[in-house]
């Protein structure tokens, strides 16, 4: 086992959204900086085989959409044709360019990419396993775990990775199923079955609860739902999947529902389960610094800190939303934090987004919080069929609403459906950061014809003087 006598004054493990941000700060900031990844490229589950790739498959496919069905009524005719291996390929080359990047913003900062795996081997040292499979060990005043998650599996129900997939699976599949069943009706699944429903996939969803997306503003996710309804994917809410026997001709899947009663099988050509993730803290060496994670595999951490000294955790490891951008929030306060200066993320403006057609987006709290915790709290509410540049587009579904503090009109949350509300979610989060009231989003001018028309027309709502609808 090589000692190679040098002291970093910190080691990240893992290389995704918390990771090499974190590597990036630090190397900014000065610091003798390693990050330890064992993927053939950095970047972690985002940009090799969630967030970049999912985004090329969905922007792609609503072309493709497009081109089938919505083009002709805007006096354009065409008669497309599917190329899944082209596809697939421009898919593939966007992730290989991004990935590529991070390794450039390495070289930029004077991060050094460790390959191979980490653990922490006992106070201020950790071990790197190459792929040859030769061991060495690195000595560090900090640590900072960012491993990141892995999906969550579902008893009786083994993902092969062919008829029974996860969402890496779901990026690679080929032919187009003729069935798809999704289980989980979560961001993944709806995403993902968005694509391949627009490529000529049947899809239907089952979900343990009796709503989609949880966490999500309750009457959003039912806009939302019916919406994808209207699309043709079929839900299957209240009903849980209690096992899956995988032939070479497809799948076949027993469901009951889960309030009781009978049981029924369900066929598909390929099945994508989509169940959640679950934090990656296994053989981490977490043990040897005494860091013991709970029930569910997180690890606790008191402003990133861990119960080991110079041991922190950022991202899918730790508790919270499972996103990239709260990762990297995250990695940037850590490491602030570790240099002596004031890191600090802010958990009531973490915007979520699914990045369907048409696109949901939120931030700060729900209806159900709101309620839940006694607050006062008034609506502001527009529809996008009332927002002139939606309407010309013809992509005139959902609505954008406002909540705002009933006493001090200060905002306490956003929720939107419908056209880049993914984009125009990121105005709302300047204006809490900014604790802003209703009224300043409402009093600032916005460039017409826009979509983002009805953010501000929203906020003049919660006054009552919406003037547009
Ligand atoms: P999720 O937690 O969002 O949804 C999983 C769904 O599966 C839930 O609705 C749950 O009730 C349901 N479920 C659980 N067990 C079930 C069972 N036995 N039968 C039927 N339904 C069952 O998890 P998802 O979609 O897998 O995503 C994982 C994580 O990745 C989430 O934290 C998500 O936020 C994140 N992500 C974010 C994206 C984005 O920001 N656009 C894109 C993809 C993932």
């Amino acid at each position: 086992m090589a000692d190679t006598g040098m002291t970093y004054d910190v080691i990240i493990i893992g290389g995704g959204p918390g990771g090499y941000n974190a590597a990036i700060r630090a190397g900014q900031l000065g610091l003798k900086v390693a990050c330890v990844e064992g993927r053939k490229t950095l970047g972690g589950t985002c940009l090799n085989v969630g967030c970049i790739p999912s985004k090329a498959l969905l922007h792609a496919s609503e072309m493709f959409e497009e081109a089938k069905s919505g083009f002709a009524s805007l006096g354009i005719k065409v008669n497309p044709e599917l190329d899944l291996p082209q596809m697939l390929k421009q898919k593939d080359e966007s992730v290989v360019a991004l990935t590529k990047g991070v390794e450039f913003l390495f070289k930029k900062n004077k991060v050094e990419w460790i390959k191979g795996w980490g653990a922490i081997a006992g106070a201020g040292k950790v071990s790197v396993k190459g792929e040859d499979g030769a061991e060495q060990i690195l000595e560090t005043k900090n640590v900072v775990i960012a491993t990141g998650s892995e999906p969550s599996k579902l008893p009786g129900v083994e993902v092969d990775q062919k008829r029974i997939v996860d969402s890496t699976g779901a990026l690679l599949l080929s032919p187009v199923p003729k069935k798809l069943v999704v289980i989980g009706a979560g961001i993944i699944g709806l995403e993902l079955g968005s694509v391949w429903r627009r490529l000529g996939a049947e899809v239907e969803v089952i979900e343990f609860l009796d709503r989609t997306i949880p966490g999500a503003d309750g009457e959003v996710a039912k806009t939302f739902e019916r919406s994808l309804a209207k699309q043709g994917i079929k839900f299957r809410l209240s009903t849980k999947v209690t096992g899956a026997k995988a032939t070479k001709d497809g799948v076949t899947l027993t469901v009951e529902p889960v309030a009781g009663g009978g049981g029924e099988t369900v066929t598909a050509d390929v099945v994508l389960v989509a169940v959640g993730r679950r934090p990656f803290t296994e053989c981490l060496g977490l043990e040897t610094v005494g860091i013991t994670p709970d029930k569910r595999g997180f690890i606790d951490t008191e402003h990133f800190k861990t119960a080991a000294a110079g041991v922190w955790a950022i991202g899918d490891v730790t508790h919270g939303p499972m996103l990239a951008h709260k990762a990297e929030d995250e990695a940037v306060a850590c490491i602030e934090l570790i240099a002596g200066k004031a890191g600090h993320v802010n958990y009531d403006v973490i915007p979520g987004v699914v990045y369907t057609s048409p696109e949901v987006a939120w931030v700060g709290k729900t209806e159900e919080e709101l309620k839940a915790e006694g607050v006062a709290y008034k609506v502001g509410k527009f529809p996008f069929t009332a927002n002139s540049r939606a309407k010309v587009n013809h992509e005139a579904e959902g609505f954008v609403k406002v909540l705002a503090d009933a006493k001090t009109d200060r905002i306490l949350g956003a929720h939107m459906i419908g056209p880049d509300v993914g984009d125009m979610i990121a105005e709302y989060c300047v204006a809490m950061e900014f604790a802003a009231a209703s009224e300043d989003v409402a009093r600032t001018c916005h460039p017409h014809p826009t979509r983002s028309e009805a953010l501000r027309q929203a906020a003049m709502g919660v006054e009552g003087w919406t003037m547009q609808a």
